[in-house]
């Protein structure tokens, strides 16, 4: 199973002093050497921490998946196209929101995120669509022409003993379906050192995409240990208990 690391926290700091320090790319470069298999940047339409500076010079010196994510509009097609990312993941954004909140609403902006996954495919990227672990959502998700969708973790993440054992099975139920009809699946959001075993025990999921709680212990320990620690939980949980699907789990 593949770690994407998010960066954006980084340049969160950075963007406290409006300074040069602490640089994503360097930040990124260190992750890369405690095993991330991609780095991931959310360049927001009101640029509050990664910024065009940032996403350009990734892209020259990222050797593994480069994954912007992006709000649907047309400035940042025209970006993707221009900077080539190596996968385009289509979140919402709402200026108010302190992070992303839920997944895409791919039932009322059909076709909008339709015409945005054409246009960035026409230009030679595969497309991620961030949505709630949700049937219907994964169906017209695959019916609008995605590659691959991300499973929003984060109601997962939030919830408590019971209810997150029910939030758990959600997700597996969604990753089933998502396999099921020909996606490739992925899943972040909220996933942190103490709760990602259990989604990294879902066999079927490509990557987990994880920022903050990564940061947040890289401020502590080190960006290469933080990375290495993360890798070393879901390397484990799949060797040791990867959940298959049963009748009775669905
Ligand atoms: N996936 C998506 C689509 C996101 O928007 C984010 C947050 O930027 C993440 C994953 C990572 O979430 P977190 O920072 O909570 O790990």
């Amino acid at each position: 199973m593949l770690l994407g690391v998010n960066v954006d926290h980084v340049a969160t700091i950075r963007q406290a002093r409006r300074g040069i320090e602490p640089d994503p790319i360097m930040a990124a470069t260190l992750a890369i050497l405690g095993g991330a298999d991609g780095i991931t940047i959310h360049l927001r339409e009101d640029r509050r921490h990664i910024q065009d500076r940032d996403l350009k010079i990734l892209r020259e010196v990222v050797p593994v998946e480069l994954n912007l994510e992006m709000a649907s509009t047309k400035e940042m097609v025209g970006i993707a196209i221009n900077t080539k990312p190596d996968l385009v993941t289509l979140v919402p954004e709402k200026r108010q929101e302190l992070t992303t909140e839920g997944g895409l609403d791919v039932k009322n902006k059909r076709r909008l995120i339709q015409d945005v996954i054409k246009k960035i495919q026409d230009n030679g990227m595969p497309v991620s669509l961030f949505i709630n672990p949700d049937h219907h959502d994964i169906t017209i998700s695959k019916e609008i022409g995605t590659d691959m969708v991300e499973i929003h973790t984060g109601m997962y993440a939030e919830a408590k003993g019971k209810k997150q054992e029910k939030e758990l099975l959600r997700i597996m139920n969604a990753v089933k379906h998502a396999i099921d009809i020909g996606l490739v699946v992925n899943a972040g959001h909220g996933l942190n050192y103490f709760n990602v075993s259990k989604i990294a025990s879902i066999k079927d999921i490509r990557g987990l995409y994880i920022g903050h709680s990564i940061v947040s212990r890289a401020v502590l320990v080190g960006m290469e240990r933080a990375v290495r620690e993360m890798k070393h939980l879901i390397r484990t949980a799949i060797e040791n208990k990867g959940i298959t699907y049963t009748s009775s789990e669905q």
